[in-house]
């Protein structure tokens, strides 16, 4: 299991440059209980050089850390004391674009003839004026991804914040530089990069107009050029020539799964990818259904699967399904498929996300609400040296890492038992996944790897459901509300519940 660290809103220290702004040091006295929740892995969000504009992932030096965050002294401590405790530590690598205060784009606006001009993406005005193409931007309604540099007379391309200008991956010393940041990053010891908006790379240099069909749609959900994939098979290259086993988690941002196949190429691309169509998923036995078959019908077939129900852009589970039943569900439906789980710090607190005031929201793609400081302790200031950066998400007096660690019966508690669990059974890491035959409002698979056997089974309703299995006695291994754990499987599911099964 991965968990995803957003490092503004994790935990402050004193040695960040700014107060209430989580930082490198808050991480690091933090990983005892990151170890005691069960974690394999930790994924870092940006903490590199930034002016902020889309808090980090807007890189001004790839290969320094923010002051906000502390020092490369700061990362080397975090990652040596994550290494000793058994913890994997992935970093983002923002391939894409860099800050528009990046000393490359900084010289590539200085002047059409400047050693870094190409390595961005300049054109000139439509024939009849206007961006060169009908490009829309991420963030905000209907904005072009094409922003124009009076001093020129050219646009310059941004598949995200005007900003953050897109990098030209045809231009062989971009490539060169990037790589350079991989290697930056591994030679220090890191076990992985998470690589951000990764499918976006590559891109055609006729740069058409986007179809009638998709005209409108910010490209940066779209983009998907054949180019992407040789671009990849270097980076697989660089990366597994490293010694130790090294992980590339590419954000391949096309909400469609058979698409996101592609990405893991023949084995030689993405070691893995997110697939983003669960996230967006209602929770509704259907809709889950069919989010499985297309896993196990195009994903699997092409790599092993990720699972990501919530991140640092997105709505937190506990919001989106309404209750914390439903919540405690999904950790078990997360922790129970067959792939590599994500989980984004906070779902196991089951934080909901924080109502910001618009005088409060910071982020321009509305995303501050999942984005609130993690609640430490009970107790006013939750563990922070000061007020954080945006507001604490609801009820934190009674959700934050102290109250939930002392109540047996919490979620926190859940997760953990979960991961106990998963860690326990070769089954639930690495089995066949077989989905069974349910009535009504119930998912149930079977995970089966050698001899060991697990069943997990989800009520999508909020009412008792029944649930028969085939082969045997089944015990409850662990349940969403707790409850039974240890006993005989009555054939029973309670509303909005799940259940790890393993057999008697
Ligand atoms: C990815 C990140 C998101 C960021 C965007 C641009 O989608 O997850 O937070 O805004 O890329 O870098």
């Amino acid at each position: 299991m991965v968990y995803q660290i957003y490092p503004r809103s994790f935990a402050d220290s004193e040695s960040g440059s700014e107060e209430g702004v989580g930082d490198l040091e808050g991480i690091r006295r933090h990983l005892d209980h990151l170890v005691w929740l069960g974690v394999d892995a930790v994924w870092l969000s940006p903490f590199y050089r930034s002016p902020m504009a889309d808090f980090g992932y807007d890189v001004s030096d790839h290969c320094d850390v923010d002051p906000l965050f502390g020092s490369l002294a700061d990362f080397d401590r975090l990652l040596d004391e994550a290494h000793e405790r058994g913890l994997r530590v992935i970093v983002d690598w923002v391939a894409n674009h860099t800050s528009d205060r990046h000393p490359w784009f900084l010289d590539a606006r200085s002047s059409p003839d400047s050693e870094h001009r190409h390595w961005y993406v300049w054109r000139d005005p439509a024939p009849g004026g206007g961006p060169p193409n009908n490009w829309r931007a991420a963030f905000g309604a209907d904005v072009p991804a094409w922003t124009f540099d009076e001093a020129s007379g050219q646009y310059y391309l941004h598949l995200f914040l005007p900003e953050q200008p897109d990098l030209d991956w045809n231009h062989p010393p971009v490539v060169e530089a990037m790589h350079g940041v991989l290697r930056f990053w591994l030679d220090r010891g890191v076990d992985g990069f998470r690589a951000d908006a990764v499918h976006a790379i590559g891109k055609d240099r006729a740069l058409l107009d986007d179809p009638p069909d998709s005209a409108g749609t910010p490209r940066s959900s779209t983009n998907d050029d054949p180019a992407t994939h040789g671009l990849l098979r270097d980076v697989r290259r660089l990366v597994d020539g490293y010694p130790g086993e090294r992980v590339v988690v590419g954000e391949v941002y096309l909400l469609d799964t058979a698409k996101v196949a592609a990405y893991y190429g023949q084995g030689d691309e993405l070691h893995l990818a997110f697939n983003f169509p669960p996230l967006y998923t209602p929770w509704q036995v259907d809709a889950w259904r069919r989010r499985l078959d297309e896993v196990e019908g195009h994903l699997a077939p092409a790599g092993w699967p990720t699972w990501v129900l919530s991140n640092h852009d997105n709505p937190r589970p506990r919001t989106r399904y309404g209750s914390e039943a439903r919540a405690r569900a999904a950790a078990v439906l997360l922790l129970g498929l067959r792939g590599t789980p994500f989980l984004y710090a906070g779902d196991e607190l089951g934080l909901e996300d924080a109502v910001v005031e618009p005088a409060r929201a910071l982020d321009p793609g509305g995303r501050d609400g999942c984005r609130a400081p993690l609640p430490w302790t009970a107790a006013p200031g939750h563990g922070w040296h000061a007020e954080p950066w945006l507001p604490w998400p609801p009820h934190s007096r009674q959700r934050n890492v102290e109250t939930l660690r002392n109540d047996r019966t919490s979620i926190l508690h859940l997760y953990r038992r979960l991961l106990a669990a998963r860690r326990a059974s070769p089954a639930l890491v690495q089995g066949d996944m077989e989905i069974l035959p349910t009535g009504d409002g119930v998912l149930a698979w079977r995970r089966s790897d050698a001899a060991d056997v697990r069943v997990v089974a989800v009520n999508f309703t909020g009412d008792e459901r029944s649930l028969t299995l085939p082969g045997g006695r089944w015990t409850v291994e662990v349940s969403s509300d707790g409850l039974e754990e240890g006993r005989r499987w009555l054939d029973r599911l309670g509303p909005d519940a799940a259940v790890v099964l393993r057999p008697s």
